[in-house]
């Protein structure tokens, strides 16, 4: 069977940057605003006053101080308190499509790889623009010819995405698989939802993945292995899709948009996580010693903390499993992939590592590198 390399990688981050503070004051105006108006049902009892958010908190309980956005000025505006995303006509690029292709461009640059090299093309992220025509199938009209399909197994799109880029690479199917991640999570996350309206940025990125034999870049990263786990969970939920218009009595509510039991998802998920890394390295004869580094999904800092030091049996050091959802928050698939993309140049040939994403379904997918 051939063996397969990530040749390259590409991050495109949007312009929009928000910090803590800048979003709990639009979210804590929208809570003033909104008791004001309620002030005498709230004096009588009658409702509840919503509580406002904190910077300290959100930083303490998730390590995120900063998110990049499509829009800034909707999400920051209490009035609206959603991005303003104008739709385009459908001779223009969408949206994604965009955010791909500049993603794209800095992978294929990175394995001199020219556009015309790629014969499959995967979009993998948590939330698509539109059902169809696939965002890949209109990727592929400014690559090259092959083929390019859609999917989505949400925060686990990324190396569920690479799994299935190595498997038509082994197969024959494929020779180039470019995979991307265009996350605008910051259009599924309700911003007036104190427990999670933190949580979310936007970004995009792209992984090469050539047959190792073909690839012009010598350094890059050989799959060892992928390893890939699901089990059905309600903790991280997301109701918008097709059927909503068949009951407008849903439609426009909350469960519409992102929602989790954040406190359950964080105690479930960790475990299985060092479980799943674990055992996915016993099978390849490895142990987490043999790591050199942990590029982990980046949903929450003291997650990947624990994760990182139950994994290693000690406390990990900063470089072992680094950060990058201080500055970028969660951006779904595309977390794992922007620290693999940041802090991976400096390993050395022989030095190991391990790509992993965990979230809705759940779901959790690995990938076990070696630096060529
Ligand atoms: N500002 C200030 N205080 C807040 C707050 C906010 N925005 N949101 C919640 N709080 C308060 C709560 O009211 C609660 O107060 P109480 O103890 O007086 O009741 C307290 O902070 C703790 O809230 P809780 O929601 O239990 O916080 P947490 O420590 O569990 O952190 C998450 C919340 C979401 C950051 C954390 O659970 C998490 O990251 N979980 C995993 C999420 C994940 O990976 N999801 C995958 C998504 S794809």
């Amino acid at each position: 069977m051939p063996e397969v390399v990530i040749s390259g990688t590409g991050l495109y981050t949007p312009p929009g940057a928000i910090s803590n503070d800048e979003l709990v004051n639009a979210f804590n105006a929208w809570v003033d605003r909104e008791n004001e108006k309620n002030k005498e049902a709230i004096a009588a009892g009658e409702l509840e006053p919503l509580a406002r958010s904190s910077s300290d908190f959100i930083e303490k309980a998730s390590g995120i101080v900063n998110r990049y956005v499509v829009n800034r000025e909707g999400v920051l505006d209490p009035q609206s308190m959603v991005p303003r995303i104008p739709e385009r006509s459908n001779e223009d690029i969408s949206v994604q499509c965009e955010m791909a292709l500049h993603a794209a461009r800095g992978a294929l640059a990175q394995a001199r790889v020219g556009p015309s090299g790629v014969d499959m093309i995967i979009v993998a992220c948590s939330n698509m623009q539109r059902p169809y025509p696939a965002i890949a199938v209109e990727i592929q009209q400014f690559l090259s010819g092959g083929y390019g399909y859609d999917m989505n197994v949400a925060c686990s799109s990324a190396t569920f995405g690479i799994q299935a880029g190595v498997d038509a690479i082994r197969s024959g199917s494929a020779k180039r698989v470019l995979m991307v991640n265009p996350e605008i999570c910051s259009g599924h996350l309700n911003f007036r939802d104190r427990d999670s309206h933190f949580i979310f940025g936007d970004a995009c990125t792209a992984v090469l993945l050539e047959r190792e034999d073909i690839a012009r870049r010598k350094d890059g990263y050989r799959v060892l292995g992928c390893h890939l786990w699901t089990q059905f969970s309600n903790n991280i939920r997301n109701n918008f899709g097709f059927l909503n218009r068949a009951d407008e009595t849903g439609v426009g509510k909350p469960d519409k948009l992102f929602v989790q039991n954040g406190r359950k998802v964080f105690k479930e998920v960790c475990p299985q996580v060092v479980k799943h890394i674990s055992d996915h390295l016993e099978s390849l004869a490895l142990t987490p010693s043999d790591l050199s580094r942990l590029w982990l999904h980046q949903a929450n800092l003291n997650m990947n903390q624990l994760v990182a030091r139950k994994l290693l049996g000690r406390e990990p050091e900063p470089r072992e499993a680094p950060v990058i959802l201080n500055e970028y928050a969660n951006t779904s698939s595309a977390g794992s992939i922007i620290a693999f993309h940041k802090h991976s140049l400096d390993l050395k040939a022989g030095d190991k590592g391990v790509i992993c994403s965990f979230g809705a379904g759940y779901s959790i997918g690995s990938v076990v590198v070696e630096k060529q």
